[in-house]
């Protein structure tokens, strides 16, 4: 049997080792939340916004807030259905519904035409998930926000290193959301982070994430709200501080890993990769091959094919509205049709290019033989 080919590993040098050592050696009393502090302040200057709270994770920062912006009972918050759960679950635990439409077939982020069209009385708010690193069409998605006075939330779980006219995913957003999550390019075990421009929403969110204790409260043990306790470690965080120090590395080896991939597979008949329109930068967290249905390769095909080989397949998301507990929305015909035929492939910082060669194989194979 060849070698297993994972799909995915984080990348973890001395510098990791050496801050999450100093934290668990040093960081503590006085200086429990040096690293915090540090790690929030790195995340702001690398993506150029003015406020960062660390969480414990991506999906607490989503919860985080869309609270703050007063998503409650009865409202509803539009998203993409080719998603990850992640994204749904906050909307769902604070009482309102998601509402899920088609993704583009090109980028397999939100249809921005589906999502005006998806806007009611009750619609709290857009979520902008940049799937895979693929960018959404944000001028669009804003434009549609001001014009029915909506936010658009930016999910940048997976989209760290990608860029949108200039501008980090993310920090275009009322607010961003990041994961670091084992499986993500840069990873604290477990965690995330809620960024934003807006002070208000900063303040509110702040104080939603210590427990509904507001900020300049002198009275001890006294939150004024009820909050949330998603909060980062300083371990975590000193993980994090030195893997922003290497985020151009973690990134570029993510847009090597892809460019090579594109190279071996981007012009074969019927097969469709992650895109990077012009004036965009792919962060390339998880690259992606589409066949055409026209090729007859299917998921199946190649989950037998990857396995044969021992190399990890993993599987496109399935549409969040055909899960036992949302109502199927079959209508979103790219969100149920594409991940039949598609697959992600492995990525990790110190993948050789024999090992790309190995899954690219495959897939050449797969077309070939369907
Ligand atoms: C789009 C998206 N949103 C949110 C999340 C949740 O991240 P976390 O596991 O850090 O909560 C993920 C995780 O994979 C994701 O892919």
């Amino acid at each position: 049997m060849k070698p297993r080919i994972f799909y995915t590993k984080p990348s973890i040098t001395e510098l990791e080792v050496e801050y999450a050592t100093d934290a668990a050696r040093n960081g503590w009393g006085e200086r429990c939340y040096e690293y915090i502090a540090r790690f929030e302040e790195a995340f702001k200057a690398h993506l150029g916004v003015e406020y960062a709270i660390a969480t414990s994770s991506c999906t607490g920062a989503l919860h985080i807030g869309m609270a703050a912006l007063g998503v409650g009972p009865g409202d509803e918050v539009i998203l993409a259905d080719t998603n990850w759960i992640a994204t749904a679950a906050p909307v769902v635990h604070l009482g309102a519904k998601p509402v899920f439409v088609d993704v583009l077939p090109d980028t397999w982020c939100i249809d921005p035409e589906l999502a005006e069209r998806a806007i009611t009385p009750r619609t709290k708010a857009i979520v902008a998930v940049h799937l895979y690193g693929n960018l959404c069409d944000m001028d669009r998605l804003q434009a549609i926000g001001k014009k029915h006075n909506i936010p658009v939330i930016e999910d940048a779980a997976e989209a760290i290193g990608s860029v949108y006219r200039g501008q980090r995913a993310g920090s275009m957003g009322r607010f961003g959301s990041f994961s670091f999550h084992g499986s993500k390019t840069m990873t604290t075990g477990e965690g995330g982070m809620f960024v934003t421009n807006d002070a208000t929403l900063y303040e509110t969110a702040l104080t939603l994430s210590n427990h509904g204790r507001v900020r300049g409260q002198t009275k001890q043990f006294w939150p004024d709200v009820v909050g949330f306790k998603y909060k980062m470690s300083n371990i975590q965080a000193a993980m994090g501080c030195a893997q922003i120090e290497r985020i151009d590395d973690l990134v570029g080896r993510k847009r090597e890993i892809l460019q090579y991939y594109r190279a071996q597979l981007g012009q074969l008949p019927g097969v469709r990769m992650n895109p990077e329109p012009v004036g965009t930068v792919n962060g390339a967290w998880m690259p992606t091959v589409v066949f055409d249905a026209g090729t007859g390769v299917t998921r199946e095909k190649l989950q037998q094919a990857f396995k044969a080989e021992n190399v990890d397949a993993r599987v496109f998301f399935n549409p969040l509205s055909s899960l036992p507990m949302f109502e199927d929305q079959t209508q979103n015909r790219h969100a149920w049709e594409i991940p039949g035929r598609a697959i992600n492939l492995p990525s990790y910082n110190d993948m050789t290019l024999t090992e790309q060669d190995r899954v690219a194989e495959i897939l050449v194979w797969s077309l070939k033989g369907a």
